[in-house]
């Protein structure tokens, strides 16, 4: 499977995607890593990896449209069968999601519904939640919002920060996103309305 990659910050969760390739644990192809973001750390990280990065800068297009579209062509020229946000800032509209229909993931930090949107790790310190963790999700036209595909969850810890609860969950994101993926590259995952269901092997 030719995997896209949007990202506009870290790339941490790029990276784990990137060793579970090289170890052999994830049957897929990074095909194109897109930042909309020219100052994204994942745009030197993937440089030094040897893989294709470029850089779509939202400033340079007159309406989102306009950028979407051309987000969609770069991946549509490199072939891109799975588009997988990691990180990536800014909310697809339906005109993009349209275009990849049931083909977008999204990694989110909190275990959804809960604290979905932004500073997930933050709400879920001043709500005094005692777990919290990470959703690897399809995406659709809501704010994180789409079919759940795995989670973990993480405790949350009387002396949690918003930093030190986002190290904790970082730690599972980095496993659980590769596990996700390798799950959708085996054709192991089967959408049933909004339920996503794991085909087991023999
Ligand atoms: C992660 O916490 C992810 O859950 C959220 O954005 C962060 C990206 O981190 N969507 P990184 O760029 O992968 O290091």
């Amino acid at each position: 499977t030719v995997i896209g990659v949007l990202a506009s910050g870290r790339g941490s969760n790029l990276q784990a995607i990137v060793d579970a390739i090289e170890a052999g644990r994830l049957d897929a192809k990074i095909g194109a890593v897109i930042s909309d973001n020219p100052e994204a750390n994942v745009l030197k990280r993937m440089t030094a990896a040897d893989i294709p990065t470029l850089c779509i800068d939202r400033r340079q297009f007159a309406n989102r449209h306009e950028f979407e579209a051309a987000v969609a062509e770069e991946l549509n020229i490199r072939h891109v069968e799975l588009v997988v946000l990691a990180g990536f800032m800014r909310i697809l509209t339906s005109y993009f999601i349209d275009r990849f229909a049931g083909k977008i993931m999204n990694i989110h930090p909190a275990l959804l519904p809960a604290f979905p949107g932004e500073d997930a790790q933050q709400q879920a310190v001043d709500y005094g939640a005692k777990v919290s963790g990470c959703t690897v999700h399809f995406v659709d036209e809501g704010m994180d919002t789409g079919p759940i595909i795995l989670q973990e969850a993480v405790p949350v810890l009387e002396d949690d920060t918003a930093e030190t609860l986002s190290d904790r969950i970082l730690h599972a994101e980095h496993i659980l996103y590769p596990r996700a993926l390798a799950l959708y590259c085996e054709g192991r995952l089967k959408v049933e309305g909004r339920r996503v269901r794991i085909i087991e092997t023999e």
